[in-house]
């Protein structure tokens, strides 16, 4: 049985070929009947638009059905152990998506169910949006090797998911932080000696000078709406504009996995730009949960 925790889970010869195959699932429209009479749960304990409806069409799309479970409408929420949850919907269910808190809540559910788990977003990463933007990225550049692509603002979990990937294909991440939002250093030690080239900085314009590919996410992520004011002042000279976009190189790509506040981590020249592909990473989402669909239940 496969699980999908993060990019670490394909190994190098699927990581080669999942975007390749997500792009044909995209050029051909890709519809199967893979799953079949199958029932995947949708858990969500935090809000979500494109990943939850993604998810939903992509399972649809390969012939199965979903289920949503929240904690508002769910026992979730009245804090049935997730030990008990995993078993019971093993019973019922041929898959789980899940988006939570902290990453010990998929392992525990893969503990104790028996059916795979594929992560919807953690505290600790965002491994299918990440490689929704590889997807964007590859269907224009699919060399990696010559590629930079800039991390800019907070250490949180689109950023550990992006220095995962950078173990598993050929980019430079450069990475600019505020002081104190830095990811975890035994992360990015452990990603460099895997192989990630990681260069992590507190200067925006270092982070961002000769990017191919500028990325970057909400100052205040899901679960730390409290700490907003003093984030406010500690990445107030993280907001990439159109200065900032100018010490890429001229043609750079914008990269935001959205939602998006404008004003704050994106102005809104830049998020508007012919340069911003954020809607097509939208897109992506879709062709990329099924590719990794396709790899978590066929066994392929
Ligand atoms: N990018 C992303 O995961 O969006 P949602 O929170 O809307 O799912
Ligand atoms: N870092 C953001 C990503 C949202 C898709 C969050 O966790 O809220």
């Amino acid at each position: 049985m496969r699980h999908f925790i993060g990019i670490h889970d394909l190994g190098f010869a699927r990581a080669n070929k999942i975007l390749a195959r997500a792009l044909e699932m995209k050029q051909n429209k890709y519809r199967s009947r893979l799953l079949e009479g199958k029932v995947i749960a949708l858990i969500f304990e935090k809000a979500s638009t494109r990943t939850r409806v993604s998810f939903d069409v992509g399972v649809r799309q390969l012939g199965g059905s979903t289920i949503l479970l929240t904690p508002a409408e769910s026992q979730l929420g009245r804090a049935e152990p997730l030990r008990d949850t995993a078993r019971v919907l093993s019973r019922y269910c041929d898959g789980l998506v899940v988006r939570t808190f902290g990453q010990a809540k998929l392992e525990e559910l893969m503990a104790f169910g028996s059916i795979p788990v594929i992560n919807a977003l953690t505290d600790e990463g965002h491994p299918c949006q990440v490689l929704s933007d590889l997807l964007t990225i590859y269907e224009r550049t699919p060399d990696f090797s010559k590629l930079r692509v800039s991390w800019i603002g907070d250490g949180h979990n689109m950023a550990r998911s992006w220095m995962e990937a950078a173990i598993y294909y050929p980019f430079e991440l450069f990475m600019a932080c505020p002081k104190g939002y830095e990811p975890d250093s035994a992360y990015v030690d452990a990603c460099g000696k895997a192989g990630a080239r990681i260069f992590l900085c507190n200067d925006p314009r270092l982070g961002i000078a000769g990017a191919h590919y500028v990325n970057t996410d909400v100052w205040a992520s899901m679960g730390q709406e409290e700490e907003q004011l003093e984030r406010v002042k500690a990445f107030k000279d993280f907001c990439v504009d159109e200065e900032l976009m100018a010490l890429a190189r001229p043609d750079a790509k914008f990269l935001h996995c959205l939602p998006a506040h404008r004003g704050e981590e994106v102005s809104e020249a830049v998020f508007e730009s012919e340069n911003s592909l954020v809607f097509d990473e939208a897109e992506n989402r879709l062709h990329m949960q099924k590719a990794l669909m396709e790899w978590v239940f066929s066994g392929d």
